[in-house]
């Protein structure tokens, strides 16, 4: 069986120094990075996050926009840059599918579970937009919902930081990176790899969360390969 991964980055990263909208450079290596899990055989799900146009709690915080309108504001964010991230993989050959949890079928297709495995089964990329459709759940948990659907074997987090820190690493000095956490570690502790919502669903289905830094090329295909000098933190069982 070929190893299925789900891919999950921040809006924020596509960005890069200006923190708004999209870097083309940027969004350009990040699609090569997911061309080389493909090119080896990897069957990859994406799910993007909205921060780089709107969260949808900064929207909310003056009180002028509803906190249901702004997380709404927020998925359609995350189909903008799913629907950047399609053509940018498309650019390099590769055959990919957008699909929302909120139909706009003029923009791309809706999300059907039993579809999305087939697309994988052709070889396809798929990206999952708009969260999961409904406000109040983050993209972390979006993606984490998607991946234990797709039964992916693991749930890559692709940060700016090598991996998950005994301590702010921005702050201390002497932070530690720690290689592998157990889901009831990252929740009791309150390390913020992804929200409390997604840390239990995946514990819940024993899907383990990697995070790495997507900034080190090669990285990401290192750590699905296994290889020793891969670079991540591990929250498992
Ligand atoms: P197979 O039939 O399994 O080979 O998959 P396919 O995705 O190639 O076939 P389909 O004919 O369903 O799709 C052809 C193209 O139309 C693809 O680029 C799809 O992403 C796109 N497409 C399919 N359904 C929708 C939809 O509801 N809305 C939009 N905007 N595009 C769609």
């Amino acid at each position: 069986m070929s190893k299925r991964v789900l891919v999950k980055f921040s809006g924020e990263a596509l960005a890069g120094k200006t923190g708004f909208g999209i870097e083309s450079e940027i969004l350009n290596y990040i699609a090569l990075e997911l061309k080389s899990l493909v090119d080896n055989g990897i069957e990859v799900g994406i799910v993007i996050g909205g921060g780089n146009f709107i969260r949808g709690v900064s929207a909310s915080e003056g009180g002028l926009i509803r906190r249901t309108s702004g997380d709404y504001m927020g998925m359609l964010a995350t189909v903008i840059n799913g629907v950047a991230m399609q053509e940018a993989l498309e650019h390099h050959g590769l055959d990919v599918r957008v699909q929302s949890a909120l139909e706009i079928k003029e923009v791309c297709e809706t999300y059907i579970y039993r579809r999305a495995v087939r697309h994988f089964e052709k070889g396809r990329v798929v990206i999952f937009v708009a969260g999961t459709g409904n406000p109040f759940f983050t993209t972390d948990t979006a993606a984490t919902l998607r991946a234990v659907e797709i039964e992916a074997q693991m749930i890559i987090k692709a940060t700016k930081v090598d991996g998950v820190y005994d301590k702010d690493p921005c702050k201390f000095e002497d932070a530690k990176m720690l290689g592998k956490i157990s889901y009831d570690q990252a929740l009791k502790d309150n390390i913020k790899v992804m929200d409390d919502t997604a840390i239990a669903l995946a514990k819940d289905n024993a899907l383990p969360i990697v995070v790495c830094n997507m900034f080190k090329a090669g990285n990401l295909l290192k750590i699905i390969q296994e290889e020793k000098d891969a670079i991540y933190s591990m929250v498992s069982n």
